[in-house]
């Protein structure tokens, strides 16, 4: 028997709809602000993300699904939304049209994780990114927009953690204090710290290994080195959600493990005991540099991803899904082969007209048929039989009262407009 890849899913039935809920939700937060959607291809040539998410970060280092294709090419199964965005953007010149491009995403990604709570090799994103601006105001509204979000979907107990990581000045700054404090240090870190203290010694900071280690928790923080443009920046995003009375914590070791970003970064993270607890469920930040980097125009970023999948285990223990299931309005019955003809016809009609209807398509005793109606959990059934044929007339049962009657098969549609709303 074939198996599922590790770390995959299958969305069946009810789950496949608590994910389309969910998006058709944030779809109609995100609208509002002004947000297009954006499809970009599954797959990129794998430079796309090695430029932007960093050699060193975990996610290019040891996640990607890479692969070469007939061609010989190198391409990547996408483990993120942003750098497909960054080169969409650019490759279409969207920023020649206007000033501000707002894009809003959603998809499947791909990390090579150990699955586990929460964690999957293929997981769905929503994500946003905007380009044109730098601006505390934006800064703020993007998060402004994430928070409305969970507004939207009903979901308690998320803590927003905020940072920033400096302009480019602060963080080369910070990188070299770092790298002096961690180079005193060196023996008790990890092997991939004892690496990243040359490459990328921000990246320490963010190791999953080391995490408890203290002489992680007691590094420097970044303020010693933080620009007075960039303190400036950060205090006025800050000043805007507390007016809009957006609860956050400033969280001064949140890095963040991703190269690209620049100033603001933030996290939602699930504030609870459980399993899910201490998850992050949508982060993102502010990459000023990245569209440069990939050669385009000096334009600064900004944007977050949220990980649905996390979102729908949240809202199950939350208990926040409405009822997703709908019952069948109408299960059609017939009694001899020339009855089943009528009742495929009637269910087409049906159908067209806006209502659920549903047939057995095999059996023409009633006790099978009434099985498929109790299992559809169906409001009305139709019955015909000989006598129904020869009159021209359907036997309708309300399946609450079990009130029958007969009514003309021309009347029909009209019979059903006033039974169900
Ligand atoms: P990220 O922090 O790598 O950021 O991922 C964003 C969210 O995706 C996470 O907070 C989490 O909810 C979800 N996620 C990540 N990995 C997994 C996984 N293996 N299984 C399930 N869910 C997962 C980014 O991807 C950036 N592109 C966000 C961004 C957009 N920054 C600026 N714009």
């Amino acid at each position: 028997m074939y198996q599922k890849v590790k770390g995959t899913q299958d969305f069946i039935g009810l789950e496949a709809k608590k994910l389309r809920y969910v998006e058709s939700k944030i779809r109609s937060v995100i609208e509002k602000y002004g947000y297009e959607e954006i499809i970009t291809p599954i797959f990129e040539n794998t430079e796309v993300f090695v430029r932007s998410a960093g050699e060193e970060s975990d996610i290019v280092s040891k996640e990607m699904y890479t692969f070469l294709d007939k061609g010989g090419r190198s391409l990547t199964l996408r483990p993120e939304g942003t750098a497909p965005v960054v080169r969409s953007f650019l490759e279409n010149k969207l920023y020649a049209q206007r000033n501000l491009n707002k894009f809003y995403y959603f998809g499947p990604m791909f990390r090579y994780e150990r699955p586990q709570a929460g964690r999957f090799r293929e997981f769905n994103q929503f994500g946003i990114e905007t380009f044109g601006t730098s601006s505390p105001l934006l800064d703020a509204d993007v998060i402004i927009s994430g928070t409305e979000i969970f507004n939207a979907l009903g979901i308690k107990n998320i803590k927003l953690k905020i940072n920033t990581i400096g302009d480019f000045p602060s963080r080369t700054a910070y990188a070299k204090l770092l790298q002096d404090y961690f180079r005193n240090n060196i023996s008790s870190l990890c092997r991939d710290c004892n690496r990243r203290l040359e490459n990328n010694p921000l990246r320490i900071l963010d190791c999953k290994i080391d995490k408890d280690n203290p002489v992680l928790k007691n590094a420097p923080k970044i303020d010693t080195v933080l620009s007075d443009e960039a303190k400036i920046y950060f205090q006025s995003v800050i000043d805007i959600l507390d007016a809009y009375g957006v609860n956050y914590e400033v969280d001064r070791n949140l890095v963040r493990g991703l190269d690209y970003y620049t100033d603001t970064v933030f996290e939602y993270i699930l504030d609870s005991n459980d399993e899910l607890g201490g998850l992050a469920i949508c982060a993102g930040g502010k990459y000023s540099d990245m569209v440069k980097s990939f050669k385009g125009p000096d334009i600064p970023g900004i944007g977050y991803a949220f990980g649905i999948e996390r979102i729908i285990a949240i809202m199950d223990l939350q208990n926040l899904f409405p009822a997703l299931e709908t019952g069948a309005d109408i299960v059609l019955i017939g009694l001899d082969e020339k009855a089943k003809e009528k009742t495929l016809l009637y269910a087409n009609k049906l159908r067209m007209a806006g209502f659920y209807a549903e047939m057995d398509y095999v059996n023409i005793n009633l006790k099978p048929q009434f099985k498929l109606s109790d299992q559809l959990q169906a409001k009305y059934l139709i019955i015909i039989g000989e006598e129904e044929l020869n009159n021209k007339v359907l036997t309708v049962k309300n399946n609450t009262t079990k009130e029958q009657e007969s009514i003309p098969e021309d009347r029909m549609i009209d019979y059903f407009k006033e039974k169900i709303k």
